[in-house]
């Protein structure tokens, strides 16, 4: 019996755990190069960490890093759907990192296991939405003095951090890791992008050529969706509120309109807008029979289930992930993982090659609240852009990817402005 503090499903997932987090770790080179780096150094040398995140193998390595820097860590789950069970076993029984986190969780349970981390009484936090700085705040005031600082993962998360900030509520700073470039336009792009269509192929096996598929949200994840969406074959809209991001999606080649319109022809919605109640009743109202409606959003109220549930006559579990609601005229609705996440509910979130990226920037950002301690503002802080850039050549390297430099007499060209024609 191991002594290391948890709450997981079952120990005896913890051998397929390790093979697939030591699988996930051969993707990712850039951590492989911070594990080493900071092996002797240990930045973080008996600081308590709580990570709320999502507890798949890239946040594993991510965890085995951290705790090669020095640091004292606890995790829990971010979502009560993405956790991957054998891998919470693997955490607490091989790499010996308390972890409170069981896929399907309750939402009382949830809030369990954010205040099990809570418990640890964090020096750093590490959040992907938000919620962990947000209970801590909201409930556990008392630990606040502890506190050197957090970063976020997500862009939800760094939204309500920024609105935190904006009340002057926010009582340590926060490294919005998600808006590196490094993260977003590699994460929210390619990684959502693959896996928001390998949650969605592998919950409903239907092919998607041929089929209206809409996405909600022209972000940096709506624009990944859209992009493999168009990749596998299906005709794709956008609908999007933004004037300029409604444009880039017409200038990419996809149909643009109001949801209200794309409701009656689609075979496919996901949502990927980070609001709420994006999809509601009077689009069921319209909705074309068979929809296939999806959230690749952070939380689960992009879609309004509530008026689902209250228009629909019946609801039918068709396949693990798929639920089917029939209204009165006998249109059926279908719903995917009961509007969570579908990437990490019914797949397995982003692959490695990408959180790669994410997570170093993650590293980097713990390490550098370390090094600032304490002369940061109370505020949602940028990743400072050479960390970024740093990130950046770290990745092209292991990709075998040289790339040119400036001569001197280019470089002095940017610099002055006599020069014209
Ligand atoms: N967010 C999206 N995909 C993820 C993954 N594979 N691991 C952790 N967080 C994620």
């Amino acid at each position: 019996m191991t002594t290391i503090a948890h709450d997981i499903k079952d120990v005896r997932l913890k051998e397929k755990g390790v093979i697939r987090t030591e699988w996930a770790l051969r993707e990712m080179p850039v951590l492989r190069h911070l594990m080493q780096r900071y092996a002797d150094e240990k930045p973080l040398q008996g600081i308590h960490v709580s990570g709320c995140l999502h507890i798949t193998t890239e946040t594993a390595n991510l965890a085995r890093t951290l705790k090669m820097m020095g640091a004292d860590l606890v995790l829990c789950a971010s979502n009560p759907l993405s956790t991957q069970d054998d891998v919470a076993a693997a955490l607490v029984h091989h790499y010996a990192i308390p972890t409170f986190a069981i896929k399907g969780e309750d939402t009382q349970t949830y809030y369990q296991h954010i205040n099990a981390a809570l418990d640890h009484r964090p020096q750093l936090t590490m959040d992907d939405g938000a919620d962990l700085v947000s209970e801590l705040h909201k409930s556990r005031q008392d630990l606040l003095a502890n506190m050197i600082g957090g970063t976020e993962e997500t862009t939800t998360g760094v939204i309500r951090l920024r609105a935190m900030a904006g009340d002057r509520a926010l009582q340590f700073p926060v490294i919005a890791v998600n808006d590196a470039m490094t993260k977003h336009l590699f994460d929210n792009r390619y990684g959502t992008g693959q896996s928001t269509l390998d949650g969605i192929i592998r919950a409903t096996n239907i092919l998607l050529a041929s089929k209206v598929f809409t996405v909600v949200g022209y972000g940096w994840c709506g624009r990944g969706i859209a992009m493999r969406a168009k990749g596998h074959g299906a005709q794709v809209v956008v609908c999007e509120v933004e004037p300029l991001r409604a444009l880039e999606a017409a200038m990419d080649g996809y149909q643009v309109m109001p949801l209200q319109q794309a409701a009656a022809i689609s075979d496919f919605i996901v949502t990927a807008t980070g609001d709420k109640h994006v999809v509601d009743a009077a689009h069921f109202k319209v909705m074309k029979d068979g929809c296939i409606c999806a959230n690749s959003g952070h939380f689960n109220v992009e879609v309004n289930i509530p008026a689902l549930e209250s228009l629909a006559v019946s609801k039918k579990r068709w396949r693990e992930y798929v639920d089917e609601y029939t209204l009165p005229d006998n249109r059926r609705i279908c719903l995917l993982a009961e509007g969570r996440l579908v990437n990490l509910s019914a797949a397995e979130g982003h692959p490695a090659t990408v959180m790669d990226m994410s997570f170093a920037n993650q590293v980097l950002a713990i390490d550098y609240l370390v090094s600032q301690q304490k002369t940061l503002s109370n505020d949602v802080h940028s990743m400072p852009k050479y960390l970024d850039e740093e990130v950046a050549k770290l990745k092209l390297h292991t990709m075998g990817v040289a790339i040119d430099t400036l001569t001197d007499e280019q470089q002095t060209y940017l610099t002055t402005w006599q020069e014209g024609t």
